[in-house]
């Protein structure tokens, strides 16, 4: 239990609704760990109420918050900075105050990569010419593209079911792309979820990233993809989290893929933040084990992954 004394910093999140949240359980672990004087609280914010709620959090000298649906973009024109992965992801799930100023940042797309150099082996594998292939085409696809392309993956494709929306994300991020610092050169494209075009990318790529909402729940809907044409080599890595092996997860191990599931992201997302808001590594163990509770999941279900 966390001691308060009138020393506490503050650092929460900020959402409607934020009930839901499992941040509040894997941060207050972290912090009980390192025995900080900080404590990890939920705000509900209206969205009519975000101007004074960002107001009142710099008022109050709170440290930081994580910024949850529906204001991960409302919240840009409130903030003095924005990071590039916020810049290029057009979402903020981050902030810190800090003398004065809000800066606004986006751990998504490194909580992407750090999850995947937990698996060293596969990670070592995306060297060279990558090919990817990104399910979706919301903001958790524009995290997981952002985070490919910073990390110089040659080509990927988004396919999604909409394809109108797989088109507009490549439009908007591949200008901003090249325009970063970094000059990237990823070759993004689009496709429609069902296509054909979509199987032979399959087929041939070396990474593939379901970002949809399919499987979530156990829902199965694994045909969706294509998956016929899975080959062994693929590395397939699902960013949903319950259950931590989705139907997905499942048939690609089958056909003797390497797998990646959502869980390791989500930790790795809240321990970046972490980081910022108190400048210390927090242990991403119990992190996770606190995020395995709270999500009612068994030690053997979670291994299994
Ligand atoms: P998030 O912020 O988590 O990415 P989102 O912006 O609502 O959430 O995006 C959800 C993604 O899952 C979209 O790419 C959506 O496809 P559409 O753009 O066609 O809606 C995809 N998705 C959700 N349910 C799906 C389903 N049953 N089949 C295929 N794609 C699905």
């Amino acid at each position: 239990m966390i001691n308060i004394s009138g020393k506490t910093k503050i650092v929460g999140v900020i959402g409607e609704p934020v009930t839901h949240s499992r941040s509040p359980q894997m941060h207050n672990a972290a912090i009980a760990k390192l025995g900080l004087n900080f404590a990890y609280l939920p705000f509900e914010v209206k969205l009519p109420d975000l101007t004074t709620a960002i107001q009142g959090l710099k008022a109050l000298q709170v440290v930081g918050v994580n910024v949850t649906i529906p204001h991960k973009q409302n919240v840009i024109p409130l903030l003095d900075h924005i990071s590039t992965e916020a810049h290029l992801i057009g979402a903020v799930n981050t902030l810190v105050f800090d003398q004065d100023q809000i800066f606004g940042h986006n751990t998504d797309a490194e909580g992407f990569i750090r999850a995947m150099q937990e698996e060293a082996h596969l990670f070592d594998l995306l060297t060279g010419d990558v090919r990817a292939v990104v399910l979706g085409a919301g903001g958790a696809a524009r995290a997981v593209v952002t985070a490919l392309a910073l990390n110089k993956v040659t080509e990927i494709t988004i396919a999604n079911r909409t394809v109108s929306k797989a088109v507009a994300l490549v439009e908007d991020l591949e200008p901003k792309l090249l325009h970063t610092d970094l000059q990237l050169s990823t070759c993004l494209t689009s496709v429609e979820i069902q296509s054909s075009q979509l199987s032979d990318l399959i087929a041939t790529c070396d990474l593939l990233v379901n970002t949809t909402s399919v499987g979530m729940g156990n829902t199965a809907q694994v045909d969706l993809f294509n998956l016929g044409c899975l080959s062994a080599q693929t590395i397939v890595y699902d960013i949903v989290y319950t259950p931590p092996v989705t139907p997905l997860l499942r048939a690609a191990e089958a056909k003797g893929c390497p797998i990646i599931g959502g869980l390791g992201m989500l930790v790795h997302q809240g321990a970046i933040a972490f980081e910022k808001w108190t400048g210390i590594e927090p242990n991403i163990e119990i992190m996770r084990e606190a995020l395995v509770k709270s999500l009612g999941l068994s030690a053997k279900q979670e291994k299994n992954k």
